[in-house]
């Protein structure tokens, strides 16, 4: 059984979207053991309650970057996690996190990167004038929305698209691709090759 180990800062519709993919079967022999949020009154953190799944709030207010990373640490290392998902998580992880996990923290950002990196990607790409826009998901590292791209999804943008319309649409796609990504790196069946995810034989 693999476990997840969920970070969310906010509403976590790509988390509910996470656990209804665990749900129906999609992703097997996974379960989220535990989703944790740096703000107490996430949405997210009482969906996750909810659906009787541990959910804990540790707040970072007045903390160091360090310390408090370490703190999630240790709370993802007793749930025994393998895989940790950013799914709205709106902090920086420092690097003691990322080391702790090499290769596996996955992260969500609605744009077709390289472009449009941090926040309100979806308006940028809108003002930019893109007439493709999509979703990466992407192995986390140092750089902000930078480590390899595990699945990208891309959609038009429509004459009739304003920013809110594009980012709606933008997210149904994001909600498919997370739970296609987690199955691809619990599959292990790729290897990364500098920054290129490279399917092994048998993989799309
Ligand atoms: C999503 O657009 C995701 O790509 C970005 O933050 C947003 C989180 O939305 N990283 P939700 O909390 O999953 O609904």
């Amino acid at each position: 059984m693999h476990n997840l180990g969920v970070l969310l800062s906010g509403r976590g519709s790509n988390f509910l979207a996470i656990a209804d993919a665990l749900s129906s079967g999609t992703i097997p022999d996974t379960q989220i053991a535990v989703v944790i949020s740096n703000l107490a009154d996430a949405p997210g953190l009482t969906a996750a309650r909810n659906r009787g799944l541990n959910a804990t709030a540790i707040e970072a207010r007045g903390r160091k970057r360090a310390e408090h990373d370490a703190e999630i640490i240790t709370t993802l290392q007793a749930h025994k996690v393998d895989l940790v998902c950013l799914a709205g998580y709106m902090r920086l992880l420092s690097p003691g996190f990322i080391q702790a996990f090499p290769q596996r923290i996955l992260n969500i950002h609605p744009s077709l990167l390289p472009a449009f990196l941090g926040l309100d990607a979806q308006t940028q790409a809108f003002e930019y004038g893109v007439q493709i826009a999509g979703c990466t998901v992407h192995f986390v590292d140092e750089q902000l929305d930078h480590g390899p791209i595990i699945l990208q999804r891309a959609i038009p943008v429509l004459p009739t698209d304003d920013a809110h319309t594009l980012a709606a649409r933008i997210l149904e796609q994001e909600h498919i691709a997370y739970s296609e990504a987690i199955a691809r790196v619990l599959s292990g069946n790729y290897e990364v090759l500098g920054r290129r995810y490279v399917p092994k034989t048998g993989d799309d």
